[in-house]
């Protein structure tokens, strides 16, 4: 097909106003075909990520086909690009339009099938790198823990997921045990940014693993950026935790690890994203389970807020 008049495409696709948007601010030249794998061979990779089978039905039942909207494939192939021509970077990358998942699973699914047919790329990039072959199916079967985290928050969470789920598909992100390293170099910083998944409890044993994982990844396989510390933006980090988590809780562990720096954003929203997995729900309907959600609570509907604060590390391990 040739060049699309990409006002035309997002009215085809009948697109809400910010997507339509997006999609008009597209060139409309037509982009590479997107690789995605052998729809045979889907289920076994999907496991291979992690993803639940009932996010593998989902996915098989929306697979690109001839009975996809031609314009949705064109978008397709216009997203994977995009991300393509960024492989090796590591900045936030917002990859295409937030779509209107509620029209069945090939809309829902979109950015899975661009996350799939990116798996090439990147598994070349890791291979280029040296990067082990359990590391990068590891760091890349966060796939599947972000999606379950997306039906546990009723798809509440995707446009963030959306994002997060660029880093894998450039090689900008490695989960190294029970941490995630995220390389994100800067001209002033020489930092590597960490990442805490929801993957069972933050023990220090598995931290302390996880960072002498770090230390000597990052100098084998990316020798061409030298990191020097480690920073840690998170909700995690707010000391306000420590006057209701027990000293000995893995969380304030986990805080005494860093040098905390001065300012913080309110992370009202990531606490509830993070600790109750829903961001709609009003404070008088959210049920508290655990301690942690208990003070959460309490905190909240006493008028205080949760920030997400800033902490270093240096990647020698000494603070
Ligand atoms: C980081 C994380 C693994 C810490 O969990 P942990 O190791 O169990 O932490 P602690 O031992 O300090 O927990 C202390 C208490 O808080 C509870 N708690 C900790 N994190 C919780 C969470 N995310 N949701 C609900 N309760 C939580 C624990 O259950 C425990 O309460 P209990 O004694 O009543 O069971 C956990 O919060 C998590 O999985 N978070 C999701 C990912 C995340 O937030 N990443 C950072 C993004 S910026």
């Amino acid at each position: 097909m040739h060049r699309r008049d990409t006002s035309e495409v997002a009215e085809r696709l009948h697109l809400p106003p910010e997507a339509a948007a997006w999609v008009r601010g597209l060139d409309g030249e037509t982009p590479p075909e997107p690789r995605l794998p052998p729809y045979v061979e889907a289920p076994a990779l999907l496991d291979r990520l992690a993803v639940d089978p009932r996010d593998v039905a989902e996915i098989l039942a929306g697979w690109p086909s001839a009975e996809w909207p031609p314009d949705l494939f064109w978008l397709l192939g216009k997203v994977t690009a995009a991300v393509r021509a960024d492989l090796g970077g590591a900045g936030w990358l917002v990859p295409g339009p937030s779509l209107p998942r509620d029209r069945g699973p090939a809309w829902r699914h979109f950015y899975v099938y661009a996350y799939l047919a990116l798996l090439e790329d990147v598994r070349a990039y890791h291979a280029r790198r040296g990067v082990p072959e359990e590391v990068s199916w590891t760091t890349l079967a966060d796939l599947g823990r972000n999606l379950a985290i997306d039906r546990r928050m009723n798809g509440e969470g995707w446009p963030v997921m959306l994002q997060w789920l660029t880093l894998h598909v450039r090689g900008a992100i490695y989960e190294l045990g029970r941490l995630q390293f995220h390389r994100r170099r800067t001209p002033e910083s020489r930092s590597l940014s960490l990442h805490i998944p929801r993957s069972g409890p933050l023990t220090p044993p598995s931290c302390d693993a996880s960072f002498a994982r770090a230390r000597a990844f990052f100098p084998r396989h990316f020798p061409d950026e030298p990191y020097e510390e480690i920073t840690c933006g998170s909700w995690l980090l707010d000391p306000t935790l420590a006057e209701y988590l027990p000293a000995d809780s893995n969380i304030i562990r986990f805080q005494r690890r860093f040098e905390l720096q001065p300012g913080g954003e309110d992370g009202t929203e990531d606490f509830l994203r993070f600790v109750f997995g829903t961001l709609a729900t009003p404070l008088d309907e959210l049920t508290a389970r655990t301690t942690l959600q208990r003070a959460g609570l309490a905190h909240l509907r006493a008028g205080g807020r949760w920030l997400n604060r800033t902490g270093r590390i240096a990647l020698d391990g000494r603070p």
